[in-house]
């Protein structure tokens, strides 16, 4: 058995070295070594390949053909916003990570999910509250299970103890930072203890093909907490987000091996827990008394889900040497270069002006289709002059002034025509194999951006 050892360990990278040191040399870090153990029961030699019956562990290689597929066989839950960030529901034997800054609602959506399956078993393992806290959070949300089942408890021995017993359909870890399994020296949330402990609730999750959440911490620079490895290790992470004044959360995820990574669950925080939010249309278009200047409406598309968002902008006269430019939720960089392309293209005078915009509602929007919305918006901003609340935007601007195409324009139509919009401006390459007859919405065309404007301001 080898001999246990004291290494310092790089908290951010997972980098070792025998001696402390202050920079991380291998990702830039700084003050991140803490001393950890190695070796002892945990460190194996090397399986040579070349030996007889090399340890295969009792696996078998078959072919590809010979693989029954049980895609199919997801466990669908009752959270419409949880479904569609994995998937289309929970596979089994995967392993999800949730990650999420404090108070943000981590342990809220994990324990609802635990409520709400009332015929799965659910083991809720928590090594950060007490089974009373969870109880009375679980008053609060106003829901109850037989079979879910609450441990506090934080040792992996003893939660495989349980679990076996128990034998959950779902089991859910929060957070993996509180574990520890007594096989490493180390203390808990270090590094090597949040990678073995994962790599036994893997295996734990591969073998016995039941689905399990980790709930992670995520630190100060809004990283997942814990080496990058976690990341790879699990199946799918999911980012919980938003902002903590606001009620609007948003589920994001950043990585799926079972689905498609850009797609949006949308819930609100209630004095009753999260409410799924399947209409998030109607809480990102604020409600208005009257036109307001700088407001302008974009037809969105996170995933597969249509999304009308209000862009409001300020235009005000700098009063120092340069301008400010201030982004909410809309890339810096892109507005940047819009309001180059108007300057240029349009000839509006925004170079000496400061500039403010804000994506409403609190998200994050990384969508080209939005370009002539922000456009819109900024000039709207500067002239003082509003936008009817009837019209919405989707297409993107290009460095030449061009109103460029987008992709699935029909979805993002029909969401604004739902929504009582009267009329839509798009790209006139959009119009290629477009059934206007199909829409009451009015469809506006144009191929550039000055024909916008010369429409919206008259
Ligand atoms: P929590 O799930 O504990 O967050 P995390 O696990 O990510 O740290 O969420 C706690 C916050 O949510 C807390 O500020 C209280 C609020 N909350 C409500 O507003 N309503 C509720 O019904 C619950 C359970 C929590
Ligand atoms: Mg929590």
């Amino acid at each position: 058995m080898a001999k246990i050892k004291s290494v310092y360990v790089c908290q951010s990278c997972g980098t070792q070295s025998p001696k402390w040191i202050g920079k991380c040399p291998a990702c830039d870090e700084w003050n991140t070594y803490v001393e950890e153990q190695v070796g002892g029961a945990a460190e194996k030699e090397l399986t040579n390949w070349r030996e007889e019956g090399a340890k295969t562990g009792g696996s078998k290689a078959v072919r590809l053909h010979e693989i029954e597929a049980n895609s199919e066989k997801r466990i669908i839950t009752y959270d419409q916003e949880l479904n569609r960030v994995l998937g289309g529901g929970i596979v089994h034997g995967s392993m999800v990570l949730i990650g999420g800054e404090p108070g943000i609602g981590k342990s809220t959506l994990m324990l609802q999910l635990a409520l709400s399956s009332k015929r799965l078993k659910v083991l809720y393992v928590s090594g950060e509250e007490s089974q009373q806290q969870i109880k009375m959070r679980a008053q609060r949300i106003g829901q109850s299970s037989e079979n879910c089942f609450i441990l506090a408890e934080t040792s992996t021995q003893n939660i495989f103890n349980h679990i076996r017993e128990i034998q959950p359909h779902i089991l859910v870890i929060d957070s993996i930072q509180t574990l520890s399994t007594p096989r490493i020296e180390s203390a808990a949330g270090s590094v090597s203890q949040v990678r073995e402990c994962t790599a036994e609730l893997l295996k734990f999750a591969k073998e016995s093909n039941t689905p399990v959440f980790l709930v992670g911490h995520i630190t100060k620079e809004g990283g997942l907490a814990g080496p990058k490895v976690l990341e790879h290790m699990v199946d799918t992470v999911l980012q919980f987000e938003g902002d903590r004044h606001l009620a609007y959360r948003i589920l994001r995820t950043v990585k799926n091996r079972f689905g498609s990574t850009s797609e949006l669950g949308i819930y609100e925080m209630q004095s009753t827990g999260l409410r799924e939010v399947s209409n998030p249309s109607e809480i990102l278009i604020s409600q208005r008394e009257e036109d307001s200047p700088g407001v302008a409406i974009g037809a969105s598309i996170e995933g597969n889900r249509p999304l009308l968002i209000e862009i409001q902008s300020l235009v005000s006269t700098a009063s120092y040497g340069t301008p400010q430019r201030n982004s909410n939720g809309f890339d810096g960089k892109r507005l940047n270069m819009l309001l180059a392309v108007l300057e240029k293209r349009g000839g509006f005078r925004l170079s000496s002006q400061d500039v403010f915009l804000n994506v409403a509602g609190g998200i994050k929007i990384e969508e080209p289709a939005l370009d002539l919305a922000v456009c819109a918006s900024l000039v709207s901003g500067l002239h003082d002059s509003p936008i009817s609340d009837q019209t919405a935007f989707a297409a993107e601007v290009g460095l030449g002034g061009e109103v460029r195409a987008v992709n699935r324009i029909e979805n993002r139509i029909s969401e604004a025509e739902k929504l009582g919009f009267k009329e839509i401006f798009i790209s006139k390459y959009n119009m290629k194999g477009l059934d206007q007859k199909k829409y009451s919405i009015k469809i506006r065309a144009f191929s550039r951006l000055t024909d916008v404007f010369g429409e919206l301001l008259g």
